[in-house]
């Protein structure tokens, strides 16, 4: 049995910026389960599949396999054995991912999967669902979130220097839509576990976040003795 963290929060809170580093300054497995709700997310997209159909959504997910490995570290995900990693990333794959993930089906398709690289290896596992669903015994469980206020502006300052035109009320008004969804859904709504650690990064920079996170874990590694005890 592996060590196991567990980051979830919404969306827009540098979850996956500090989880990544985290898991490289603890020599961890990282493990970022939106990418695979997003190469289900592509697969159903490619079939033309709409997750509210339920006897379209079970045959397609008939002919989706995903799966993850690791090329210099960084984790690729394959669909069908095919490396989607590039791919996955567009408005498109987003806005399916976000109808898709609240399907039933599609939950039950990743949980094994999640659950048996946790079983494996000493992982870092960011998501939506991991400490409350996927790994209740993760001996550390963050909850790392931010201010809507905060999320929005990181989000504005990313698409200006793309130079995407954008507004921030918009952004806002997306971001509370975004997270008023993640949290009412039926199927494991995004909800701070009980025995989480909260962590507000609104103002708090990258590397704090991240240093507050490899601290409390290797205190939770030495009080179990070692990783794998
Ligand atoms: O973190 P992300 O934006 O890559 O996630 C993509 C989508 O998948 C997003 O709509 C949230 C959803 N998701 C989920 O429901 N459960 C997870 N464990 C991870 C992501």
């Amino acid at each position: 049995m592996g060590f196991n963290i567990a980051v979830d929060g919404p969306a827009g809170a540098g979850k996956s910026t500090i989880a990544r580093r985290a898991a490289k300054e603890l020599s961890f497995v990282y493990v970022d389960t939106g990418a695979m709700y997003r190469a289900i997310a592509l697969g159903l997209l490619r079939r033309h599949a709409e997750p509210e159909d339920e006897a379209a959504l079970a045959d397609a997910l008939e002919g989706i396999e995903v799966n993850i490995g690791y090329e210099d570290g960084v984790q690729q995900v394959y669909l069908n054995g095919e490396n989607v990693s590039g791919l996955i990333r567009t408005e498109e794959v987003s806005r399916m991912a976000s109808r898709s993930s609240a399907r039933p089906q599609v939950r039950a398709k990743l949980t094994d999967l999640q659950r048996d690289l946790a079983a494996r290896e000493d992982v870092l596992m960011d998501g939506r669902d991991i400490g409350t669903m996927i790994l209740p015994h993760a001996q550390l469980k963050i909850y790392l979130t931010a201010s809507v206020r905060t999320r929005a502006q990181r989000r504005y300052k990313e698409l200006l220097e793309r130079g995407e035109a954008c507004s921030l009320e918009e952004i806002e008004r997306d971001i509370e839509a975004r997270d008023y969804q993640d949290m009412h859904r039926e199927t494991a709504p995004l909800r701070q576990a009980e025995d989480a650690v909260r962590i507000d990064s609104s103002d708090m920079t990258v590397d704090e976040v991240t240093e507050r996170i490899v601290r409390l874990a290797r205190e939770r590694m030495e009080q179990s003795g070692g990783r794998c005890g």
